[in-house]
């Protein structure tokens, strides 16, 4: 699939729709995410946190389960949406969630309300890193 600057607009403003459904009443910090699967199509989630802290989940994480829930199977691009000082990259445990159906290549880009942010693929935000491959071979005990 070609990922073009368009499609990725695309996904940046579906992530800036998805923030505005944050539920993050402990933090503020509102996070929106927004994921195209092999197919072509968009999904998006929020951060959705908890009165116990640690229950919290990531906008990432809401998004994966749309593309699962929708029978995508791959991730080829990730949009994350927040307004900070410096860009909001997804976070350590998130890198590792969007590795499970996604390839170094995936482009991942960051953006506010007005721009693009940054941009990385997510082999640069998660290099070296363990994966499904590493369950698929017998004998390694
Ligand atoms: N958060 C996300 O949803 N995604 C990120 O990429 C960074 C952090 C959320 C978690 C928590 O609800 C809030 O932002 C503050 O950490």
């Amino acid at each position: 699939m070609l990922i073009t600057d368009a499609l990725m607009a695309q996904l940046v403003a579906a992530a800036r729709g998805a923030r505005n459904r944050a539920y993050a009443p402990y933090s503020q910090f509102h996070v929106g995410a927004a994921l195209l699967d092999e197919q072509g199509r968009i999904h998006a989630g929020c951060n959705v946190e908890n009165a116990a802290y640690p229950q919290g989940q990531c906008a990432e994480a809401t998004a994966i389960g749309h593309l699962v829930m929708a029978g995508g199977a791959r991730i080829v691009a990730a949009a994350v949406v927040g307004v900070a000082p410096q860009p909001v990259t997804p976070c350590g445990g998130c890198r590792q969630r969007l590795r499970e159906f996604a390839d170094d290549s995936a482009p991942v880009w960051t953006a506010d309300l007005q721009t693009v942010t940054a941009r990385f693929t997510l082999g640069q935000l998660l290099p070296a890193s363990f994966g499904p491959d590493h369950l698929m071979r017998q004998g390694t005990r």
